[in-house]
């Protein structure tokens, strides 16, 4: 079972920053989550889109042109990064990546910014998940990138279990740990889909886990979490 620090290893360090990501590399996480918005077509990495939760900024982040908001402490000095910024650190590792989708207006600037990283950070797509709750922004990238592995995020059990996830062409189906159970696990590996289950810290969560087959968990503590695995298949 995979390990994927949620917004890094946001647990013990600002949660959506460069370093956090670079302690979870540390931590031996065996890829990154993070969350991104769009503002004057750049891809910026925040879970909110009010600033007062992790920066020292107030309002919301539309308030700002993207300069004003670089400009903010997003904890121990730290700055909101760039998408393009995290996509740099990691190039060079062999961690995954999970980009979040939380702005409506993120997809033609994702769709830029992965091309430019392919060619510039020879970025392989092959390590990037893209995901959202927002199932529309999903269908809408399908359309453009076929190739894209897409992620479809969900907060509830469905009646029909994975069947929107499989709908959507998806490579995961993404789901909260309060309400997974066997029966969604055993569903969406009918379904060739993976699944990944959010946010895990718990050691009875990560071995019931484990028992259900799934194939990696969110964690906001990945070095933790990778010792309370029972084996690392
Ligand atoms: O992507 C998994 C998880 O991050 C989804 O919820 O609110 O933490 O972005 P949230
Ligand atoms: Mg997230």
């Amino acid at each position: 079972m995979q390990i994927i620090a949620h917004r890094g290893a946001s647990g013990d360090y600002p949660e959506n920053t460069l370093l956090a990501i670079e302690q979870a590399i540390v931590q031996g996480a065996d890829a990154i989550e993070i969350d991104v918005f769009a503002v004057d077509g750049e891809l910026i990495v925040i879970h909110d889109h009010h600033l007062a939760r992790t920066t020292n900024g107030s309002g919301s982040i539309y308030q700002y042109t993207i300069e004003q908001l670089m400009q903010l402490d997003a904890g121990r000095g730290q700055r909101i990064p760039t998408l393009w910024q995290v996509l740099q650190l990691l190039a060079p590792t062999s961690l995954w990546l999970n980009i979040e989708l939380k702005g409506e207006d993120t997809v033609a600037p994702l769709l830029v910014l992965l091309d430019q990283a392919q060619r510039e950070l020879h970025f392989d797509p092959n390590r990037l998940l893209i995901s959202s709750f927002n199932h529309h922004l999903l269908a809408d990238l399908k359309r453009q990138q076929p190739d894209l592995q897409l992620g479809a995020l969900t907060a509830c059990l469905a009646v029909d279990y994975a069947a929107f996830a499989q709908q959507l062409q998806a490579y995961s189906i993404n789901c909260d740990v309060s309400f997974i159970n066997q029966a969604f696990v055993t569903d969406a590996k009918a379904r060739g889909l993976n699944v990944y289950v959010y946010t895990v810290d718990q050691a009875d969560d990560i071995a019931r886990l484990q028992q259900y087959g799934v194939d990696g968990i969110f964690s906001n503590y990945p070095a933790r979490s990778k010792a309370l695995l029972t084996d690392n298949s």
